[in-house]
């Protein structure tokens, strides 16, 4: 049971328990630090500017022109901002820290689109957004839930946030889409398809934690 006492979406506890809750407010009482080419949450490092050409191959392949667009998670911006070059009819974004949050409404006020920056966690407030054509999902997740929180979220995404034909893409560090999430997108999806997209060598601290040059982008199609 999560602490909101709403337990399920079918069979899924996507809401925050005791445990991930206790990890999210020390999340969002960590200083943040944006260094000269990463963004610094206490000792994590969330987004680093390697991944651009990632980001930037993902908005391409969201083809969000005119699109309600839903994003999780808003780091360095550096997604949102390559969305935003594509022209969304209207883009939410979901950011919890408390600093990130405050320069996502910084950064909101040099576009003219219609941009909505909701503070809190995903798992707080995604059944009170209504639905979506593009969903972006970049978070960071309690140590404990890396792999559930995703398959939770695609589950939801495909029965709860997107419309007919709505794409949803995640954000993976691996060169090939693990196998646990090929079975799960395919079984809520019509069609994923799959990106895989040079960022050249990765900075050594990325290396140690398992980075690679090559990393794959999948994107669902409902
Ligand atoms: C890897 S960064 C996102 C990077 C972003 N795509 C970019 O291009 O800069 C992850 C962001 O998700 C936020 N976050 C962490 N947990 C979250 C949650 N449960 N719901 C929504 N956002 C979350 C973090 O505070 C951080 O700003």
């Amino acid at each position: 049971m999560n602490k909101k006492g709403r337990g399920t979406i079918e069979e899924d506890p996507f809401g925050v328990s005791e445990a991930d809750d206790a990890f999210f407010k020390a999340w969002n009482a960590m200083d943040v630090a944006l260094e000269a080419d990463f963004l610094r949450v206490g000792p994590y490092v969330v987004m680093h500017e390697w991944e651009r050409p990632l980001m930037q191959k993902c908005a391409e392949l969201m083809s969000v022109h005119n699109s309600d667009l839903l994003e999780i998670g808003f780091g360095m911006g550096i997604s949102a901002t390559s969305f935003q070059e594509a022209g969304p009819r209207k883009h939410t974004i979901i950011e919890p820290h408390p600093e990130i949050y405050k320069t996502a409404i910084y950064w909101a006020d040099s576009f003219s689109t219609d941009i909505r920056i909701i503070k809190g966690t995903w798992q707080d407030c995604v059944e009170d957004l209504g639905t979506f054509d593009a969903v972006y999902f970049d978070p960071c997740h309690a140590p404990s839930r890396q792999e559930l929180d995703r398959v939770i979220f695609i589950r939801y995404a495909a029965r709860r946030l997107l419309r007919d034909k709505g794409r949803l893409a995640l954000w993976f560090r691996n060169k090939y889409l693990p196998y646990p999430f090929q079975q799960v997108l395919l079984e809520h999806f019509s069609t994923v398809f799959l990106t895989q997209v040079d960022c050249g060598p990765p900075p050594v601290r990325l290396q140690q934690r398992g980075y690679r040059d090559k990393v794959v982008i999948p994107v669902a199609i409902k």
